[in-house]
């Protein structure tokens, strides 16, 4: 099955993208392997016909949006997110309502039609800076991640509503006890994922406090980085753990630790090399986004790419 996807992937000339916590099998595979931003750039540069995405559902819309003429398969779109599904557009736009001075500020796990009614679309890596180009006077309403809203509500000081959102993979993860962490792994490194239950306080100390410098906040790809480029060999990895597959093949001579090794996300692991492989032989499921929502999508997307 392995050797007819690479046949056919050259036959039709697609690509195959795959989130970090995809299966190991599927990352082996790809062409390229990131995190959501890096995959929404991707979909943005290539000159494949077809991008086949090994992502969840949002992923693959913003593909869509992003690159209008190409087709975006996804392997199974039953595919989703409980963070983006915490909100529908109905939802959104009677909060608007209530709010019709405030500037929408949209995690980009969101889906389309979130996105067409929001004004800027932020990454973890640059939801801080993102908020300060807005002006200070202008209220802000922050979805759909209260972690990370109230992260970025507590280092901007502005004036923020928040969606009370929540990935349900990372809030499990919860407080890390970091005093007994550290007494197992005292030289480890501390990679842990905003959308986690503890991001908050974890970024407000790692800000704060010199005894909370190994302790890091980043995107999945940032965690990868920093494995890559640290000098330090040990690190517990607060995030879905089909990471550690990617970290383990990068540095195989460093040890990696899941902060809780339930934390697998059944959306992401839906994806298997069958369902891929069928998904380039029949062309399936493609994912495009109406012109009418994608047209107005595509600027939150746009600033959220030109602010990294
Ligand atoms: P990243 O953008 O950090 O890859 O996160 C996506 C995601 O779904 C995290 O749960
Ligand atoms: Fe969504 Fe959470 Fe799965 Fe990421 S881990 S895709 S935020 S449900």
């Amino acid at each position: 099955m392995i050797n007819e996807i690479k046949r056919l992937k050259k036959e039709k000339n697609a690509v195959i993208l795959a989130h970090n916590y995809q299966i190991p099998e599927v990352q082996d595979i790809a062409d390229f392997v990131g995190d959501s931003l890096g995959l929404s750039q991707e979909a943005g540069r290539t000159n494949a016909d077809i991008i086949i995405f090994c992502g969840v559902h949002f992923m693959a819309e913003t593909a869509s949006i992003i690159s209008p003429n190409k087709k975006v398969l996804i392997p199974d779109l039953e595919a989703g997110c409980s963070l983006a599904a915490s909100i529908n557009a109905e939802q959104l736009r009677e909060w608007k309502a209530e709010n019709p001075e405030a500037v929408v500020v949209s995690y980009v796990n969101t889906t389309a039609e979130i996105k067409a009614e929001t004004d800027y679309c932020i990454t973890s890596s640059n939801a801080v800076k993102v908020v300060n180009s807005i002006p200070a006077d202008k209220k802000i309403l922050f979805l759909p991640d209260k972690f990370l809203g109230q992260y970025v509500r507590a280092v901007t000081g502005r004036n923020m509503e928040i969606w009370d959102g929540a990935c349900h993979v990372h809030e499990k993860i919860g407080d890390i006890n970091f005093d007994a962490a550290r007494e197992a792994h005292p030289s480890a490194d501390y990679l842990i994922h905003p959308e986690c239950g503890c991001s908050s306080s974890c970024m407000l100390k790692s800000t704060m406090y010199d005894n909370c410098k190994d302790i890091h906040i980043f995107s999945t790809e940032g965690m990868i980085h920093h494995v890559e480029t640290s000098p330090k060999n040990e690190f517990v990895v607060a995030t879905e753990t089909g990471i550690l597959h990617r970290m383990k093949k990068l540095a195989p001579e460093k040890e990696f630790y899941p902060a809780n090794e339930n934390s697998i996300c059944e959306y992401m692991k839906m994806i298997t090399i069958e369902k891929l492989y069928n998904s380039l032989l029949n062309d399936e499921f493609e994912v495009k986004v109406p012109e009418e929502i994608a047209e107005r999508a595509r600027l939150p997307i746009e600033r959220m790419l030109a602010i990294v």
